[in-house]
């Protein structure tokens, strides 16, 4: 889904970023990135007695054009990896490469040019709009800040047009809206400044199931016209795997699976992933009874105390002594477009090794549900 990138805002300062990309290079590429959170304790000195860590070690790659969805329970580090890419979270270590620029390395002034380039669309589009400003004023704001040479007024014409609004939206308020509509605002301010990359954190998952569809195409519409490249954060997979060219599976703090969105639904290869697709039910009914739902034991690690060796031991239903809770797995090429962190995902596609019974015990607990 490879798409030229769209054309500057007419009348902006500034095109893209000045980077040194090499050809091929992706727009988007992370490595080792951390986010901790210090926990602080006292009410003078304000000890440092921990971390959270919710972001814990990531390493991927976003092309050109494509949609990067990214999956996993609450909790696992989802927001706080998009924060951290558009650095509206400080990251504790690693890189953030954006069209060949290190993000890091930005000064305010810089960040805040490049910030142009790279938008967020938040979960609930009422909590990120002014509910004083009027829709024209929303987004007007963004021209405004970045300098916009143009006819302001036209160009939040043009963008409620995009976005599927009628002109006279602008002069309205953001309660006046219904959520799918105010979704649609949202939309429409990331895109004010025609940046490559949107960061879509969640962006149907307060929305009503029949709207749901409606923000997903618009989303893909625009993609098409504006040559967009989306990171989509999401717990429901349904969305993630009907968007998404590549999906990665996010498990406290980690990634823990990456393939492309057929090859995972296809076969799930890490026992985190194959525990949270045997939730989904599946259309077809006599599939659907032979479906056999992986039940995982124990509660979900805090990320202040993730488990040494592999992450997911503790629940793991495939785990093996004693390797599981010594060796903390890599995330792996597997094979061409797969990567894995487990030590055992070829004997468990093999069907060597299988989860142990208790998986299948009513008393243990569904993993978190993609709609949880
Ligand atoms: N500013 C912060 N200070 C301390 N801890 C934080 C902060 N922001 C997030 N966390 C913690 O980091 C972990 C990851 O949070 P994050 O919001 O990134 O998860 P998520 O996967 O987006 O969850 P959800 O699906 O519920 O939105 C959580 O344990 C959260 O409580
Ligand atoms: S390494 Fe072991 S504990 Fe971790 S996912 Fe694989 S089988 Fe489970
Ligand atoms: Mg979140």
């Amino acid at each position: 889904m490879n798409t030229p990138t769209g054309p500057a805002v007419p009348g902006s300062p500034g095109g893209p970023p000045d980077g040194s990309a090499a050809p091929g290079e992706p727009l988007l590429s992370v490595r080792g990135l951390k986010v901790h959170f210090p926990i602080r304790k006292g009410v003078l000195l304000q000890r440092v007695t921990g971390y959270v860590r919710a972001v814990d070690g990531v390493d991927l790659d976003v092309g050109r054009g494509m949609t990067y969805g990214l999956v996993g329970e609450s909790g696992c580090g989802k927001s706080t990896l998009g924060k951290a890419v558009l650095r509206l979270v400080e990251p504790t270590a690693g890189t953030v490469r954006f069209n060949g620029v290190d993000v890091a390395g930005q000064s305010r002034e810089g960040m805040r040019r490049l910030r142009r380039h790279m938008q967020m669309v938040f979960q609930d589009p009422l909590a990120s709009l002014d509910p004083r400003q009027s829709v024209e004023s929303v987004l007007s704001e963004p021209l405004r800040a970045h300098g916009f040479a143009g006819d302001r007024s036209r160009r939040v014409r043009e963008l409620l047009d995009l976005v599927g609004l009628p002109a006279g939206a602008a002069a309205r308020y953001p309660h006046e809206f219904s959520g799918g509509q105010r979704q649609r605002v949202g939309i429409a301010r990331a895109i004010a400044l025609n940046p490559e990359l949107i960061i879509a954190d969640e962006p149907v998952s307060a929305l009503d199931v029949s709207i749901q569809a409606q923000i997903v195409n618009l989303l893909e519409d625009l993609q098409d016209q504006l040559g967009l490249t989306y990171v989509v954060v999401a717990h429901d997979l349904a969305v993630v795997r009907h968007v998404s060219d590549v999906i990665g599976v996010m498990y406290l703090g980690a990634l823990v699976e990456e393939a492309s969105s057929d090859e995972l639904y296809a076969q799930p290869l890490h026992p985190y992933t194959i525990a949270l697709m045997s939730a989904i039910p599946i259309p077809d009914p006599e599939v659907e009874e032979r479906r056999r739902r992986i039940l995982l034991t124990g509660d979900l690690p805090s990320p202040v105390d993730v488990p040494p060796g592999c992450r997911f031991h503790t629940r793991c239903p495939f785990r093996q002594p004693t390797r599981c809770a010594d060796e903390s797995p890599d995330l792996r090429e597997m094979r061409p477009g797969r990567k894995v962190a487990c030590h055992w995902a070829e004997e468990i596609a093999a069907g060597a090794i299988r989860a142990a019974a208790s998986a299948h015990d009513p008393t243990a607990t569904e993993v978190g549900t993609p709609s949880s």
